[in-house]
């Protein structure tokens, strides 16, 4: 895997864990310590991908296959990488993405029933060996999370899925989680905003001291 100066960072979790509040918490502890910070999201991220997410969250009459829907993420997750993460990276910026190729798995895998196997292909065509360096993934019960985003108002078209959809994706994060432990570290978001910082900020810290660059 090539090693790049900067670091890359990804939030996870499904619907209303509190992704982009502890996004901005992690960008702060990030700055805090000196380093050069880039946020971003997928999909989205350049003029393109920003494009595409708007075709992908909009609410449409015409079904959209599964295997479309990933494609799409994946065409804007490639023109992201190649024009914004790895340059990022390869200056020596800490990267801080909201949601990577672990939510196609969970997303698409998990809650659309896409063969694990299926996604991988496109996963090693498009990124080859390109991972985060560290994934938090938020984690909370599913009703919990719903009840939290109806208090935000209008749904988009992920978030008009029925339970069962959510307990998928709830359950295929979990899966690569315990899969890949030295990477994806599971924060309970059930508690209040103050204890996940904290867990945050434990995870945060551990990351840093083990995370052997000439930069730290
Ligand atoms: P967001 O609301 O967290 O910004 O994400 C937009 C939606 O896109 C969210 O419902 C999750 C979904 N999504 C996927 O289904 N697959 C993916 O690969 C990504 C990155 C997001």
């Amino acid at each position: 895997m090539k090693h790049y100066k900067g670091v890359f960072i990804t939030l996870e979790g499904s619907e209303g864990v509190g992704k982009t509040s502890s996004l901005k918490f992690v960008e702060q502890q990030i700055t805090a310590l000196g380093h050069d910070v880039v946020t971003t999201r997928e999909p989205g991220g350049t003029e393109l991908a920003e494009q595409i997410r708007g075709i992908l969250l909009a609410e449409r009459q015409e079904p959209v296959e599964s295997k479309t829907e990933l494609l799409m993420m994946f065409a804007a997750r490639y023109q992201h990488v190649t024009q914004v993460i790895k340059p990022a990276l390869e200056r020596g910026q800490w990267v801080i993405c909201d949601r990577f190729v672990d939510a196609s798995y969970a997303y698409q895998g998990g809650g659309r029933g896409i063969q694990v196997a299926q996604i991988e292909q496109l996963e090693h065509w498009c990124l080859e060996d390109f991972k985060p360096d560290l994934t938090l993934l938020l984690d909370m019960s599913v009703e919990e999370g719903l009840e939290r985003t109806k208090k935000r108002g209008k749904a988009d078209r992920f978030e008009t899925e029925q339970l069962a959809f959510y307990e998928n994706i709830r359950t295929a994060y979990l899966n690569r989680a315990k899969k890949d432990p030295q990477r994806m570290k599971i924060i309970d978001a059930a508690p209040s905003m103050q204890q996940v910082q904290k867990s945050i900020q434990q995870q945060l810290k551990s990351f840093v001291e083990s995370y052997a660059t000439p930069d730290l």
